[in-house]
């Protein structure tokens, strides 16, 4: 008795947290973000929904007949067969909670729930050399990173003819999304966010020649999607 209470208690609980798991979405602004309906559904009478923040409806699906809301009319293609939902062109006003759900006569069942976040690609960096002191030695350098929104960052290196070490302590990071570091010839610095990056880079041997070659400096960048 006791254990076949339990077991229905359990499947309810299942089958209302089962597709309602919240899962997390990072996009870029000006993509199209897709959101899915993780199994078949027999809908029959109840009616279906996408929502934004629980309130605003984005398109409501009754007995084979679909309604945008008027917000999303010409942002949204929205597919009957699978419920899959594409919202063209994000912005960052964009970012909020996204849930499916059906409505029948006696309960509401959530389907999926996206937590999604839209991030603008992140500005340029640029590296630059605050000072340096040489030796035949050793060589110590200061060098900042510095974008347009966050504050600037600077880091202390100090290097012999083989190992570069960061000079203590390592001030507490004001900018989290700037990573300021050493690689075996470079110095990097790295703008980072959840959906792109873009470095700027200087030669080790440029600021610390030892005797050797200048190098030049390169900037490059990059972008990635996270689906
Ligand atoms: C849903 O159906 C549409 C149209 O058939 C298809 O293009 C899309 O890839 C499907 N989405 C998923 C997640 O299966
Ligand atoms: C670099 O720093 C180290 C450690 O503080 C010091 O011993 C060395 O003399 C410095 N070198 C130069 C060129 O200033
Ligand atoms: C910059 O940071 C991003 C995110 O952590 C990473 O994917 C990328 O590889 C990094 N680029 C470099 C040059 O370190």
């Amino acid at each position: 008795m006791t254990v076949s209470v339990c077991f229905i208690l359990g499947l309810l609980l299942w089958t209302r947290a089962g597709g309602s798991s919240s899962q997390t979405r990072f996009i870029q602004t000006n993509r199209d973000l897709q959101l899915t309906v993780p199994e078949e559904v027999q809908l029959g009478r109840d009616i279906f929904n996408w929502r934004f923040n629980d309130r605003n409806n984005i398109i409501r699906l009754l007995r084979g007949e679909v309604d945008h809301s008027d917000d999303y009319k010409n942002r949204v293609d929205f597919f009957k067969q699978n419920l899959s939902l594409i919202l063209k062109n994000v912005q960052l006003s964009d970012s909020g909670i996204y849930t499916a759900e059906v409505s029948g006569k006696r309960e509401d069942v959530i389907l999926s729930t996206y937590d999604v976040r839209v991030e603008a690609p992140v500005s340029p960096v640029l590296l630059s050399v605050d000072s340096v002191f040489n030796s035949p030695e050793s060589c110590n350098f200061t060098v900042s990173c510095t974008t347009e929104l966050s504050p600037s960052i600077s880091r202390s290196f100090t290097c012999d003819r083989r190992t570069c070490e960061e000079a203590s302590p390592a001030p507490s990071d004001p900018a989290p999304s700037l990573h300021l570091y050493l690689s075996d010839v470079s110095i990097i610095c790295n703008h980072s966010n959840h959906v792109s990056w873009r470095k700027d880079t200087k030669e080790k041997q440029q600021v610390c020649p030892f005797g050797a070659e200048e190098v030049c400096t390169q900037e490059t960048g990059g972008t990635k999607d996270i689906y």
